[in-house]
């Protein structure tokens, strides 16, 4: 994918506040920092455009980022971030399943891991509530770089089997920090995007 624009187009906790297009949307959940906002950084080639930090709990909106002026990247808040109260926490539950349930543009979620550990139970749930929606169920397993690549398939083995996926071309390895596996994100990325353009 030839990145020739990316922008940030909208800031939204509420549906009144999302774009009122129909470009359609490719939407990144995971846990609080897995590294879901430098994965967008990453694939877009922008160095900070969407705001990443050390401590979780940066995103706390749902952020729409506009790319080539024809689709749309979606960065939503973490969950499972404890440090945060509980009524936080369930307004920010609230606005990522608002979104998710009633969003039309939403072409496909893609759930982001921390390559190092093991999925936890919230992820599992959150990946069999996509697949339930009937996406495909990718995983980005980021921070692939602090991994020797020796150990990358013992890693994703753990996932797989967590999550419970049988094909392996599924969880992808990913590396913000060292650009690892870009284009290959971006091959499965491409189809999902064409597929609307015919409709
Ligand atoms: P929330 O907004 O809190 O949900 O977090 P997030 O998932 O958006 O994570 P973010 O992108 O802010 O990254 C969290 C931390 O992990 C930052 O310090 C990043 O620099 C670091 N990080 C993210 N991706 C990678 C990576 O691929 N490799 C390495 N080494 N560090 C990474
Ligand atoms: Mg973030």
């Amino acid at each position: 994918m030839k990145i020739i624009k990316s922008d940030l187009h909208a800031i939204a906790a509420l549906p009144s506040q999302y774009p009122k297009d129909d470009l359609p949307e490719i939407a990144f959940a995971g846990r609080s920092n897995v590294g879901k906002s430098s994965f967008i950084n990453a694939m877009i080639n922008r160095v900070n455009l969407a705001r990443t930090s050390s401590k979780p709990g940066k995103t706390r909106t749902i952020n729409f980022y506009i790319i080539n002026e024809s689709f749309r990247f979606v960065d939503l808040p973490g969950y499972g971030y404890a440090q945060v109260s509980m009524s936080e926490r369930e307004k920010w539950a609230k606005f990522i399943e608002t979104y998710l349930t009633t969003r039309k543009n939403l072409k496909e979620v893609i759930l982001v891991v921390d390559m190092r550990h093991e999925p936890t139970n919230l992820d599992k749930m959150m990946y069999e509530w996509i697949k339930s929606f009937g996406f495909r169920g990718l995983v980005i397993a980021t921070k692939a770089d602090k991994i020797s690549k020796a150990n990358w398939q013992k890693h994703t083995k753990i996932i797989r089997q967590k999550l419970e996926i049988k094909d392996m071309d599924l969880v992808i390895p990913f590396s913000s920090e060292k650009k690892i596996n870009v284009d290959k994100v971006w091959k499965v990325l491409e189809p999902v995007l064409d597929k609307t353009k015919d409709q």
